[in-house]
């Protein structure tokens, strides 16, 4: 019997269940199994048609792709919406002031920026000059109304910027199932209205705008507008009409919706009325708000697209790698510059709680000490690199005797959880339970929603392997020290790359 500090039957548990199943480890824990798994729709990112695509948008996109891959890590049927902001009187500008300002010629070449050129050209107009709003406001009726003419316009608007959209989207590694909108829902809108006339919750007001009392007494101390004086529908309404016909089409257990803390109000009002209308699945529906982040630039100023912040990322990330002279054999280094980028502002993102603003910095997000996405991209693929070289060394049957030194001890208790002593009195006998400790992690974010445990996880799993590859040599060590410490290190990569895919990180292999 060894004369382990942890039991040499615990490590070689742990590490060979991370060994079989380098990714889907923890997921089959027991105390996973236990949540309940079903069909979830998350719509994430939504960005607006001819608008600026702000930080906001970014978080969004960003978070609710992690929260999509945690869902489907833990065995639900996730659906990827991304509801685009692609109905309203914005387009209404946009109709009428691409027939003046419009060129077919810069569509095609780069679609969202002049559709943007134009939005901000016909706003400003719109400012000073009545006729514009009223051109504006007259467009957006036609496209209410379907006139053929504004549709086929605003149909070719659309494609275009999704097309634009799914390719910048690609870069950041991240697909949707479906590419909705507020314009998907309209044959709804009529049926949401009829039901609140005919539940009797729709009000005509004195101005002669549609409202819906939503305060307690029943004084209209609290209410919410539905319909304009001129009978076009709102923001709400339209995600009144996209709840129901989702429920209707894909019927989920769960619906997450992922925007800044500012809509929260929006979301709060959504629900109330969807519940009002008798939709009991309406508690099922749930908002994730997450905070402003300030100061969020490019070299050419404020960021207005997202291709903008990727190639910024990349560029300056390349910088740094010319720098430190560490991209030299590198088959593709903007590649790799851009994965690295991009999991710089993952894990800059994602490190505190959600609800926080924060203040973007680039030199901060990017440096390669300190808790970055660098640093993780840093760590996991130095692993790589020794598990290259070593590549001879079979390392399937090791002692985890040789295990029992400090450095691989503190790497193997963050890797573990002891059931407490109180704990295993009240299990009763399981007097050796232990189970890894990334799956409490991983409860830890599904419950909550919030990614800071997995990413804290993973940063101090990075910090002690990292001590552990500096003090433990598996180069001219006895072969079955070697083999221990390689089968550690391996695990740990294991264990360090699946988190980062949840978070929605490439772990790049050099770098
Ligand atoms: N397009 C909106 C915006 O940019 C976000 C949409 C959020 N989702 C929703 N169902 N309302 O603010």
């Amino acid at each position: 019997m060894c004369n382990c500090i942890i039991s040499g039957a615990v490590v070689a548990k742990l590490l060979t269940s991370v060994h079989a199943e380098p990714q889907g480890f923890g997921m089959q824990s027991e105390i996973l199994q236990r949540l309940r798994r079903g069909r979830v729709l998350v719509e994430y990112s939504s960005p607006n048609i001819a608008k600026k695509f702000h930080a906001g948008h970014l978080r969004s996109t960003i978070i609710g792709n992690f929260i999509a891959n945690l869902k489907e890590a833990l065995g639900n049927d996730v659906i990827r919406v991304n509801y685009l902001g692609d109905w309203g009187m914005q387009f209404g500008l946009l109709g009428a002031g691409f027939q003046r300002l419009g060129s077919q010629e810069k569509l095609r070449e780069n679609a969202l920026q002049h559709l943007f050129e134009v939005y901000v050209q016909v706003n400003r107009e719109a400012e000073q000059d009545e006729s514009v709003r009223l051109a504006a406001a007259e467009f957006f009726r036609r496209l209410e109304q379907h006139d053929q003419q504004a549709l086929l316009l605003w149909q070719q608007f659309r494609e275009i910027s999704v097309k634009e959209y799914r390719r910048v989207y690609e870069r950041l590694g991240i697909h949707f199932n479906h590419y909705s909108g507020e314009s998907f829902h309209q044959s709804k809108i009529q049926d949401v209205l009829t039901s609140l006339q005919t539940q009797g919750l729709l009000k005509t007001t004195e101005k002669g705008t549609g409202v819906v009392d939503l305060s307690e007494a029943g004084d209209m101390s609290s209410y919410c507008t539905v319909l304009r004086s001129d009978g076009t529908s709102l923001y709400i309404t339209r995600d009144i009409a996209a709840a129901v016909d989702r429920k209707e089409m894909f019927s989920f257990d769960e619906m997450i919706y992922v925007t800044d803390k500012s809509q929260s109000g929006h979301f709060w009002q959504l629900f109330q009325i969807l519940r009002m209308l008798g939709h009991s699945w309406a508690k099922r529906c749930v908002h994730v708000p997450f905070g402003l982040v300030q100061g969020m630039s490019t070299r050419s100023g404020d960021v207005v697209f997202l291709e903008d912040v990727l190639d910024e990322a990349r560029n300056r990330m390349l910088q740094n790698m010319h720098q430190t002279r560490t991209s030299k054999e590198l088959s593709d280094p903007a590649l790799t510059a851009e994965q690295i980028g991009i999991s710089a502002l993952i894990v800059q993102d994602f490190k505190g709680p959600l609800i926080s603003d924060y203040k973007f910095n680039w030199d901060q997000v990017l440096q390669a000490q300190g808790d970055t996405g660098v640093f993780l991209q840093y760590t996991h693929a130095r692993l790589c690199s020794l598990l290259r070289t070593q590549a001879s060394v079979s390392h399937t049957h090791f002692d985890p005797c040789h295990l029992q030194d400090t450095r691989s001890l503190s790497t193997l208790q963050h890797l573990l959880r002891y059931v407490s002593y109180l704990l295993r009195a009240a299990l009763g006998g399981l007097t050796r339970a232990c189970i890894p400790r990334y799956d409490e992690v991983l409860l830890q974010s599904a419950l909550e929603l919030q990614p800071r445990y997995l990413v804290n996880f993973l940063i101090t799993l990075c910090h002690l392997v990292s001590s552990a590859h500096r003090d433990l040599s598996v180069k001219g060590s006895a072969l079955s020290v070697a083999q221990a410490r390689l089968h550690l290190f391996s695990c740990t990569c294991s264990v360090l790359a699946s988190g980062m895919r949840l978070l929605g990180i490439t772990p790049v292999q050099k770098m």
